[in-house]
């Protein structure tokens, strides 16, 4: 028997980068798989991609996730098709590159809705439809604990996960839901390359320290299941010891 046979997994962002390949672990293991993301043609691409190679029921579906009501919708359309809501990984992300002095508030607000409030209104979901043994596993970043110049509301955004993920582990205990954050370092994907801050070299990065996105969804796929029962409130980095170096 696999490790997520029976399970149901939202993974928001999962039509690329890292939410994909959590999306493809969390399916290889026998999760049946929502994505939840943004562009509609990259959401059926990766839908049918898991579907075609890794043989499970997927549904895809467009979702900005800064919008309760739009996750609401998710939630509602996940229960109908699959009668049940056991994973959700709170991946979807973007970044913003500017000075402090020149963020807007809307910028403030883009940032720290995607990022933040993505995981929030997912947590809810979870606490009003999850069973017992459901698992949030949100995705945060090494920002969350150190930081470059230009990016302070997605550092926020990313450190205030942290926090949300030990009052969801709080809150979740008596109701059997486990929560869970990991914090990514420098990984091969769309974000880390367009970052200006390494295309400009102001934060440097050593080869030798970029992971790959199935390096991340190993670790949100043990979060989501069973073999990390006792496990809750925890924040794992994954980051091949990037931040332990001087
Ligand atoms: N790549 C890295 O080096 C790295 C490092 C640390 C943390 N992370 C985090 O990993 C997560 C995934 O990033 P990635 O590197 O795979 O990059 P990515 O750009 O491939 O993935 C981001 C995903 O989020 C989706 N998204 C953006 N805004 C959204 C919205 N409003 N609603 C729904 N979906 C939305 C995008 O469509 C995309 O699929 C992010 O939370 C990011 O902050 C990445």
């Amino acid at each position: 028997m696999k490790r997520l046979e029976g399970k149901v997994a939202v993974v928001t962002g999962g039509s690329s980068g890292i939410g994909l390949a959590s999306a493809r672990r969390l399916a290889a293991e026998g999760a049946k798989i929502v994505i939840a993301s943004q562009n509609k043609e990259r959401i059926e691409a990766a839908a049918e991609r898991v579907r075609r190679e890794d043989k499970v029921e997927v549904l895809g579906l467009e979702c900005d996730v800064s919008r309760e009501e739009a996750v609401v919708a998710v939630v509602e359309r996940t229960l109908e098709r699959f009668g049940q809501f056991d994973i959700a990984v709170n991946n979807a992300g973007m970044m913003l590159f500017k000075k402090l002095e020149e963020y807007t508030p809307a910028d403030w607000e883009r940032v720290l809705g995607v990022d933040l409030m993505g995981s929030v209104h997912f947590t809810k979901q979870a606490f009003l439809h999850m069973r017992r043994g459901g698992a949030i596993v949100n995705v945060a970043s090494i920002h969350a604990l150190v930081t470059s110049p230009l990016v302070a509301p997605y550092a926020a955004a990313k450190a205030a996960t942290l926090s949300l993920t030990r009052s969801a582990s709080i809150e979740g205990r008596e109701k059997g839901i486990r929560c869970n954050v990991v914090l990514p370092g420098a990984i091969d994907t769309g974000m880390l390359w367009d970052n200006p801050n390494i295309k400009s070299g102001a934060e440097k990065i050593d080869p030798k320290d970029v992971g790959k996105p199935e390096d991340v969804a190993a670790a949100v796929a043990f979060l989501a299941s069973d073999d990390a029962a006792f496990i809750t409130g925890t924040a794992l980095r994954v980051d091949g010891g990037r931040l332990d170096k001087l």
